[in-house]
């Protein structure tokens, strides 16, 4: 941007010298021009509203810092499909040479996606999927992995395998984006076998919000006089939950696990016995700029790029957010 702002500057300047001007845009629009020329990055974030997504933002800003030919434009969403989409729109028609989006949801954006890569643009979808192939890569969590240790360690948590008692409420993210699904089915996975583990409360959207999950589990509060376990599909509204357990004066009875195990957040919250457990899921925002920038410079990358998870509970927290 600033090289070529430099051109249409020179070219005003030495104008009158018309003969010289070709000479002299030749020279600096050559190979030179090339290699100082910025890379313009584009970023859709669903929101900012949420820690995980101040962080993700952050560890985005901190890789692509580390790259001085690289400008990372950032766009808020707003938590809205229809803002995303216009955002993602004006990054295809400003050509920017990647995009990266992190979906609200997966059916509403892949439309967008897709205009993304067939205009030759490379694209990365960040942390929720998108449907369907057409795009550069995706970078996430494994969430079925992580839903399933999450399930073991609640069946842990209520006596083991074959042995589990116990009444769970489960806080859905958003149906719309894959990670609640698979966060669902992974825990699943160790709980169904469980005929000693019974699901109380609806089926309720709180869309990863701490304000709808305190909403959700005190409605469920007031009509189930036992629960025993409450598995949230993120620590924000494992929080929310346990916030409105302690305001009905029942948090004592209930142990509460949640996913995501921000050092400051989640995992905070376990060192300080409010969680039972959560479950690392790194933000994907530093790799995105690592994996653009192999293939800007031509090298070959996987489709699907996995980063790894962990466990977080009483006995290793502290160590967790000191090392993190
Ligand atoms: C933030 C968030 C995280 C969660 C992820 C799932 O928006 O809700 O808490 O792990 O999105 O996509």
């Amino acid at each position: 941007m600033d090289s070529k702002r430099r051109i249409i500057t020179a070219s005003l300047i030495a104008a009158p010298l018309a003969g010289a001007l070709g000479t002299f845009s030749a020279l600096i629009s050559q190979p030179a021009f090339a290699q100082q020329k910025k890379y313009r990055f584009g970023f859709s974030q669903v929101t900012t509203v949420e820690p995980w997504r101040v962080q993700f933002n952050k560890d985005m800003k901190a890789e692509a810092a580390k790259h001085p030919e690289v400008e990372l434009i950032i766009a808020d969403a707003g938590d809205r499909t229809d803002k995303q989409n216009a955002d993602m729109e004006n990054f295809i028609t400003q050509k920017m040479d990647a995009i990266f989006i992190s979906p609200k949801e997966s059916a509403g954006l892949t439309g967008v996606v897709e205009k993304a890569f067939k205009a030759g643009i490379p694209v990365f979808v960040l942390d929720r999927e998108v449907n369907g192939e057409q795009f550069t890569q995706f970078i996430g969590g494994d969430n079925v992995q992580i839903g399933e240790e999450a399930g073991n360690f609640i069946v842990k948590l209520t006596g083991g395998p074959g042995k589990a008692q116990g009444n769970l409420v489960e806080i859905w993210g958003g149906f719309g984006a894959q990670p609640a699904h698979d966060r669902h089915d992974g825990a699943d996975k160790a709980i169904a076998k469980e005929k000693g583990i019974k699901r109380v409360g609806e089926r309720v959207d709180c869309d990863w919000k701490q304000d709808k999950a305190y909403d959700y589990m005190k409605t469920v509060l007031r009509v189930q006089p036992k629960i025993d376990v409450v598995y949230a599909h993120n620590d924000p509204m494992a929080y929310g939950a346990y916030l409105a357990a302690k305001d009905a004066g029942r948090e004592k009875n209930i142990k509460f696990v949640g996913i995501d195990g921000l050092p400051q957040e989640g995992a905070t919250w376990v060192e300080q016995g409010l969680l039972a457990g959560t479950f690392m899921y790194p933000t994907p925002g530093a790799e995105g700029i690592r994996q653009s920038l192999k293939v800007l410079h031509g090298d070959k990358v996987p489709k699907k790029v996995t980063l790894p998870t962990q466990g977080i509970f009483a006995d290793n927290a502290k160590q967790y957010i000191a090392s993190h």
